[in-house]
């Protein structure tokens, strides 16, 4: 066993490791997969897919009806419905084209729509999507349903929509309730809104309510945040995203309104989302991951315990699928032997459809090395921890050099992020804040790569 090491200096080891690090929702990640390689990938693993075993299925809706400055997703404001309404007839038309493809109908055990903003669809919309996949997959009884919704899409059409999807887990965006943080991030939103819409979506049906929460967003002092975690506990949802706002404005132009003297630093981030976490888990929330707090009894937390907590493209899942297939701009597809991202312009990924290519561009084939590179920091994305032995006997001989090199890293690591007990490579409690940092010793591809990150925390 490494030796204890005392209080972690975590603005020394950000200061010493470099602050930007991947948020590893895949290995290796998406600036590695090479450009050109999509279609013939996509192809292949395809091919590989067989009838019985149930995927994930994901649709990328990039659209919102307001843009708000913080956003670092792959979506456009649009005043007019009619690219939307077309950019839903090419999804339609790459759901038959996949089914076309394989020749049969996957089953289907969990659905999310993502964006963007999917809670902008006419309901009309919805309808043509779901009966496109209902034609294309078999959904399976327990199929989890899942939208990301702007509360202030949420007009009664919207809701038919989302009950005709038979939605069962809601994720709603707040970010931050104090007027001076909403003014500065160019989103209004009322708790009394909010508070509606949950009580509209969970009439509905919806069994499920995650509430998204950012820290390290412009002006939010940490009075404001913590108003506004006391408000999103007030809310009573089942599962919280806490994430910390990425700043990255040479990615994102809009994000150039956001003023870089209007941040909170690294030391303030750090302490923010120790006690946000504090005060989500004083009020009955267990963490799960990095990120996500979530009731005892929700899936999540099921998981977590369990330890079958799994990361996709879409960050904390409990769905045990080893496959997922995107659909839309930007989406990406995660199979067992390799990853493979869509066409991003939403107009060349329209183009691509309508002339019956397939949507696919980017593409990774995974090495073994890949998929043991990729088991071990899922792992400690999940676990904080990974089990050597149960490496070992997954991975065989081939998991041997890398038993050791976590060896290694453990015993020859000062900060105290890293620790060995028994069999077990683990990251302490107090250095959990930090684990991207060690999932990225694990990272063979980081060094060669001229990709920027986000904030480590
Ligand atoms: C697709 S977005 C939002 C869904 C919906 N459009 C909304 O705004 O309510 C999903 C979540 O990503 C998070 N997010 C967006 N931009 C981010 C950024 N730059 N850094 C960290 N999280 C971000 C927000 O918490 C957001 O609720
Ligand atoms: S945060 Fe949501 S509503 Fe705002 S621009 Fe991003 S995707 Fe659209």
């Amino acid at each position: 066993m490494s030796a204890p090491v005392a209080a972690i200096d975590h603005r020394a080891v950000l200061a010493r490791h470099g602050t930007e690090v991947p948020r590893y929702t895949s290995y290796p990640t998406a600036p590695h997969f090479a450009a050109g390689a999509g279609p013939a990938l996509w192809a292949e693993l395809c091919a590989g897919l067989d009838p019985q075993t149930p995927v994930s299925v994901y649709l990328h809706i990039p659209f919102c009806d307001r843009l708000c400055w913080f956003c670092g997703c792959h979506t456009k404001q649009t005043r007019r419905y009619d690219p939307v309404e077309a950019y839903v007839g090419s999804l339609v038309q790459e759901i038959a084209a996949f089914r076309a493809r394989l020749g049969f109908s996957p089953r289907l055990g969990a659905l999310h729509l993502g964006g963007g903003s999917p809670s902008f669809l006419a309901a009309g919309d919805m309808a043509r999507l779901s009966e496109a996949l209902h034609g294309a997959f078999r959904f399976t009884p327990d199929a989890e349903i899942s939208v990301e919704i702007d509360p202030s899409d949420v007009t009664p059409q919207a809701l038919a929509g989302l009950r005709a999807l038979e939605l069962t887990r809601a994720s709603i965006g707040v970010q931050d309730f104090s007027p001076e943080v909403q003014a500065a991030i160019n989103r209004p939103q009322s708790f009394e809104e909010t508070r509606d819409v949950i009580d509209e979506l969970r009439a509905s049906g919806c069994v499920t309510i995650n509430v998204d929460v950012l820290y390290g967003l412009p002006l939010q002092t940490p009075e404001r945040l913590d108003a506004t975690v006391e408000k999103v506990v007030d809310l009573q949802p089942e599962r919280i995203a806490l994430f910390g706002y990425a700043h990255v404005p040479h990615v994102k132009k809009h994000q150039t309104m956001i003023r870089d003297e209007d941040l909170p630093g690294p030391a303030a981030r750090l302490s923010d989302a120790a006690r946000a976490a504090r005060s989500l888990t004083g009020a009955g929330f267990e963490p799960v991951g990095i990120d996500h707090f979530a009731r005892h009894g929700d899936r999540l937390a099921r998981a977590a315990r369990a330890g079958t907590l799994r990361r996709n493209f879409q960050g904390y899942t409990a769905d045990p699928h080893g496959t997922l297939i995107g659909f839309g701009a930007s989406a990406i597809s995660r199979f067992p032997g390799g990853h493979v991202q869509n066409i991003v312009p939403t107009g060349l990924y329209r183009e691509a459809v309508a002339s019956g290519r397939p949507a696919a561009l980017r593409g990774y084939r995974l090495t073994p090395d890949d998929a043991i590179r990729g088991h071990m920091i899922e792992r400690l994305m999940c676990d904080f921890a990974i089990d050597l032995d149960a490496l070992a006997s997954r991975f065989g001989k081939a998991a041997e050099p890398h038993v050791r090199q976590a060896l290694r890293l453990a015993a020859s690591d000062a900060d105290g992020l890293a620790r060995v007990s028994g069999r077990r490579f683990f990251v302490p409690p107090e250095a959990r804040p930090l684990t991207r940092i060690v999932a990225s010793w694990f990272d063979a591809h980081l060094e060669a790569g001229t990709a920027r990150y986000s904030n480590a925390v």
